[in-house]
């Protein structure tokens, strides 16, 4: 097959933990929703070794640096399925999502890259290939990652999520109207998970006690969720926030901008994510509501802010 004009264009959303991060490595539910910030990933024919082009790095694919390991080896490991040598094609990321802030960037991104070989080379993939092939990639960012952060942003709806059962699409009997903050430093995933292992080997009985009241909490989440009931599902996402903190995973900025939303009238907020650093979300009675808290929290100590309902795939950035 001649793909010498070909291009291929595939997109991915990130997503947001409503409840749930952290207790789900140790086998907890977690409840995540789409954000609509995108990346979109662009496969076109070149000459030569493979180019990858990003806000982050640009160049030959052998040549990635560390930090893009576990993308490089995604993509070859999916040239392989597919069956096509490591070369002649030129990838490039587009991003809106920041990188490292809890946001599943780094699922998003290769996501969006499998969708597009795949498609670049007329190939149907399904959401087990894709799980498979991104996997690769999450495994290398964030050690042994539970597969939440894949399967949220693969799926278009929000998910309850069991590392050992899997998913179950829910669905919100009203939307929410939920403002997205970013302290600006960067969360590693990685070492926010180590150190609630570090953690749990000292502390057995109190990290255990704080599990089982995250588990507590995100099933009372869901169905706070399943009922609409905002004002319950705010007071459930702060209870969810100070359990982070006690295993050790919040830090002062965020707990500063919980603390801002709050004072704003938000029904609830939270860290997301890994944590230390990152972002924390807040929970808005209406899209009015939404916006000032967003504004107030940029004008404070947040480096961005963004406001969206769950019904609408768009996203307002402050
Ligand atoms: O920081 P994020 O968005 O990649 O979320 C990680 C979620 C954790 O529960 C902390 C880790 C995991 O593998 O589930």
């Amino acid at each position: 097959m001649n793909n010498s004009s070909k291009i291929a264009i595939s997109d991915a959303h990130s997503k947001i933990i409503l409840a749930g991060e952290h207790a789900v490595v140790y086998g907890k539910p977690a409840i995540a929703i789409p954000f609509p910030l995108k990346v979109a990933s662009i496969v076109e024919k070149s000459i030569g070794p493979i180019i990858f082009e990003s806000a982050i790095y640009t160049g030959f694919l052998y040549n990635m640096p560390i930090k893009l390991k576990g993308i490089s080896n995604c993509i070859k490991e999916t040239l392989k399925y597919l069956n096509k040598p490591e070369k002649n094609l030129k990838i490039k990321i587009i991003s809106s999502i920041p990188i490292g802030r809890g946001l599943g960037s780094s699922a998003a991104i290769s996501i969006s890259i499998v969708r597009s070989l795949f498609s670049f080379f007329e190939r149907q993939i399904t959401q087990n290939e894709l799980f498979y092939l991104v996997q690769i990639a999450e495994n290398y960012a964030h050690g042994n990652s539970s597969g939440l952060d894949i399967m949220a942003t693969i799926s278009e709806n929000p998910i309850w999520f069991e590392k050992e059962r899997g998913i179950l699409s829910i669905k919100s009997k009203c939307p929410l109207y939920i403002v997205v903050a970013d302290t600006g430093s960067t969360s590693d995933t990685r070492v926010a998970v180590e150190n609630v292992r570090k953690r749990y080997n000292l502390k057995p009985k109190k990290v255990q006690k704080s599990l089982d009241t995250i588990e507590e909490i995100t099933n009372e989440i869901k169905k706070a969720v399943l009922n609409g009931n905002i004002n319950l599902l705010g007071k459930l996402l702060t209870n969810n926030h100070n359990e982070l903190i006690n295993i050790g995973v919040s830090d002062e900025r965020l707990n500063n901008l919980v603390k801002l939303a709050l004072d704003s009238n938000a029904l609830g907020a939270k860290l997301i994510g890994g944590g230390l650093g990152g972002c924390m979300i807040a929970l808005a009675r209406d899209r009015g509501q939404a916006k000032e808290i967003s504004n107030k929290l940029v004008k404070s100590d947040a480096e961005k802010s963004w406001y969206f309902s769950t019904n609408e795939d768009v996203v307002m950035e402050v």
